[in-house]
Order: C-alpha cells, then sequence, then structure tokens
C-alpha cells in the first residue's frame, strides 16, 4: 500500500496486489437466478445508463457512463434490488421451494401470504434500505420494523413510514442502530434484513449483494449496445462496503483477469475502507462517532467483512473524501453540458463522479490520475445509487451552493 500526497483534503492510498481467487459467492453461476427473480416484480426496469458523452470529451476520456438508480422500482435508489432478493431467498428457504421456480407474484399469493404473515424483518439504515425493506415486507403481508442513526432526515423517516414500517430515529450512530434491530429481533423472534454482514451473519447480507448485481449485469448489458465489452474503470462508494464489494467480486468474475481498475470512494469521517487499506494488515478497521457527512448513505462505520476482502484484494485505490465533492458531483450531473443527459443524483449517489470531475479537471491531482492509468481511451462507469432522497439538502446543495469546492 502506497500513500499519495493529500489533496484538498482528499486523502488516497493506491496498492499493487495480484490474487489468484475469485469471490465465489457472485459467481455468475451463482447469481444466475438474481436477474431472473427481479424480472418478476412488478414495475422491474433495467434502470438507465446514461453515456455523459459531452462532458467526457470535454474531461478528455472516451466514456463516462453513470447508471442511474433514482429508477429503481419507485424508490429512487438501488437497494431495493438486495432487500427483495433476500427476503425472497429466506422464503425460499422456509416454503422449501427454488428461487428459480418461482416469482415475487408467488410470494405475494394468499397460499404464501397465509403461512408467512407473522414474520417480521427488523433492520436499521440511514435511509434507502430500511425503505426498501418496508416496500418489500408490506408488499408480503409481513411486518417490518426499521431504525435510523441520530440525525436521520425526517423526509427519509417519512419515505419509511409510508412504506409500511414501524420505523424510528435512534440516538446513536448506524452502526449501533445495527445492534439495536439485532437485539430486537432476538427478542420479538424477527428476522434481520441487514445490508452488511459480521462474524456469524453472512447468509442475509450475501444475499443482499447478489441482488446488487443486477445492476451490474445490466450495465454491461447496455454498454454493449455502444459495442462496449467493459469499463476500463469503476468509481465505486462505500458505506459498509456490500454495494462496491457486490459490483467490484461481479465483475472480477465476468472479466476474470481484466478487471476494471477500480477505485473506491468514502466520506473522509467515515472511511472505513480507507482506513483499513492504510493500516494494511489485512483486517477490517472500524471509524467510531458520529460520522458526520452529507453523504448519509456511506455514513458507516464498521465494514462488511465479507466485502472488505473483496475490496481489500480486488480495488486500486481507496479514496477519503470531503463533503464537497459529492457536492460537486451532484451539481455537475444536475447541470448537463451540451446534448448531455440530466441525472437527479443525491449526496450518496453522486460521490465517484465528483472524484472523477475533479481527478480528469485538477493538475493537483495528477499523481492519482496517472496511478489510475486514466487517459482519452479511458471508459468510467459511476453508479449514482440515489436520486434526491433527501430533496430539501438536495437542493441547497445544487440551488445554493452548499459544500462549496475549496478553490477558485
Ligand atoms: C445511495 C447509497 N449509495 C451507496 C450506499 C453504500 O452501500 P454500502 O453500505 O453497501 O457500502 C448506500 C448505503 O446505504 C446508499 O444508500
Amino acid at each position: 500500500m502506497e500513500k499519495i500526497k493529500e489533496v484538498y483534503g482528499i486523502k488516497t492510498v493506491v496498492s499493487d496486489k495480484e490474487v489468484d481467487y475469485l469471490p465465489a459467492f457472485l459467481s455468475q453461476e451463482e447469481i444466475k437466478s438474481v436477474r431472473n427473480f427481479h424480472a418478476t416484480i412488478e414495475g422491474y426496469k433495467a434502470t438507465p445508463l446514461v453515456s455523459l458523452d459531452d462532458l467526457a470529451k470535454g474531461l478528455g476520456v472516451s466514456r463516462i457512463y453513470v447508471k442511474d438508480e433514482s429508477y429503481r422500482f419507485g424508490l429512487n435508489a438501488f437497494k431495493g434490488l438486495g432487500a427483495t432478493y433476500a427476503i425472497a431467498k429466506l422464503l425460499c428457504e422456509k416454503l422449501d421451494v427454488d428461487i428459480n421456480s418461482i416469482s415475487f407474484d408467488y410470494l405475494k399469493s394468499p397460499e404464501v401470504a397465509e403461512r408467512i404473515k407473522d414474520m417480521v424483518f427488523v433492520t436499521a439504515t440511514d435511509g434507502n434500505h430500511g425503505r426498501a425493506v418496508a416496500w418489500a415486507a408490506t408488499q408480503l403481508g409481513c411486518k417490518s420494523i426499521v431504525y435510523m442513526p441520530k440525525g436521520s432526515s425526517i423526509r427519509r423517516l417519512q419515505h419509511i413510514k409510508d412504506a409500511g414500517a414501524d420505523v424510528s430515529i435512534t440516538d446513536v450512530n448506524y452502526d449501533e442502530a445495527v445492534r439495536i434491530a439485532k437485539r430486537k429481533a432476538e427478542e420479538i423472534g424477527g428476522y434481520v434484513i441487514q445490508d452488511t454482514a459480521w462474524e456469524g451473519y453472512e447468509k442475509v447480507p450475501n444475499w443482499i449483494c447478489q441482488g446488487y448485481t443486477t445492476m451490474a449485469s445490466e450495465a454491461i448489458d447496455q454498454m454493449k449496445l455502444d459495442g462496449i465489452t467493459k469499463p476500463t474503470h469503476l468509481f465505486l462508494q462505500a458505506g459498509v462496503g456490500s454495494f462496491a464489494g457486490a459490483v467490484l467480486g461481479y465483475y472480477a468474475n465476468v472479466f476474470k483477469g481484466e478487471l476494471p481498475i477500480t477505485t473506491i470512494v468514502e466520506p473522509e469521517n467515515a472511511a472505513t475502507i480507507y482506513k483499513s487499506a492504510l493500516t494494511n494488515d489485512g483486517e477490517p478497521h472500524a471509524v467510531t462517532g458520529d460520522l458526520e457527512t452529507i453523504m448519509a448513505g456511506l455514513a458507516c462505520g464498521e465494514p462488511n467483512v465479507v466485502t472488505w476482502e473483496i475490496l481489500r484484494d480486488f480495488a486500486k485505490a481507496y479514496v477519503s473524501c470531503p463533503d464537497y465533492v459529492a457536492a460537486r458531483g451532484m451539481r455537475i450531473l444536475a447541470n448537463p453540458v451540451d446534448n448531455d443527459k440530466k441525472v437527479i443524483s443525491g449526496e450518496s449517489g453522486a460521490v465517484g463522479l465528483g472524484l472523477v470531475s475533479l481527478l480528469l479537471e485538477r493538475e493537483e491531482l495528477k499523481e492519482l490520475k496517472d496511478q489510475l492509468q486514466l487517459d482519452e481511451n479511458s471508459v468510467i462507469l459511476c453508479f449514482s445509487t440515489e436520486g434526491d432522497t433527501d430533496p430539501e439538502h438536495y437542493n441547497k446543495v445544487v440551488y445554493d451552493g452548499k459544500n462549496p469546492s475549496p478553490f477558485e
């Protein structure tokens, strides 16, 4: 691991690792049922893959693709992919059926409803995951209980409530809220549907990660329509790292030795993957405290212990970003260049593109740009994992210029 010079608060560690394994639970064989299952959910449609050609031209690269997850299942974020798949797998176990032989409608049918109606799903969330769990549970006729960390957005709470959950904002951070959810589930005989893994709790989060691969596989199919077989670069934001680990682990299986050069992006006050990479003893390292950042979805201090290993072994760079990087990404995506399409991207969705823009524009970041081999042939893929899930804050950033960049 090599630490490179800090620029405008952006801290980076780069790695030169070569590994000779592939994450088995994200193999094409393992995940082949995932997209088929998602396709049975009413309202399923591949989300747009936006090619920002004029932005790419201006920034001197071949392509910049942004997968716009604000369109996913009407939930304004990607998390429905994980929650639906994990809950479906759990129900398949309970009902002793194969996921390949059932549809979401089957799980909603009266005969199944009768058998699962007393199940309660419990989770902790910064917003998006909890809304997805509540949305899925309600459709299945089940109850959901959702805990949010202190300082959570009231709008996000309202969305979860509207989706049918018993939801509350706690006075603890995300990682503690996860422990509250776990205790509650134990107490009432509920089922923890958590989007992060810890020692002894891996099955459900692994299903959630498998669920996330749908957007990664859609993106590849969509690029093929442009004659492009794979991105050269990935910029993946991380909270606990399940999303980034799922996409990276899946692409490792798909592209084998030809993996895109991958950068993991985090908020500076919750940069647990960055801290773990920097510590460089192979272990995940937690960040504690309030984890204050505008990127609420990424405000997690303890990594998913399963996906941490994927991020450790397959990523090239780990970047800790001040909030202005996300705000810049939101503003760029909200103000498209020439014929580019607008993407409404929320705080946790836009940080990757924000970093890309800085790497390609700011001479001071040349060392990292060179390390990543970004040049005119680069095909960059970012995932805008949420839309304006907190519209008031979105407007403060995009209309009022909140969190300005630190340079002229
Ligand atoms: C919009 C958004 N993007 C990215 C993430 C990060 O996902 P993970 O916690 O799996 O790293 C989250 C998590 O809540 C999120 O809500």
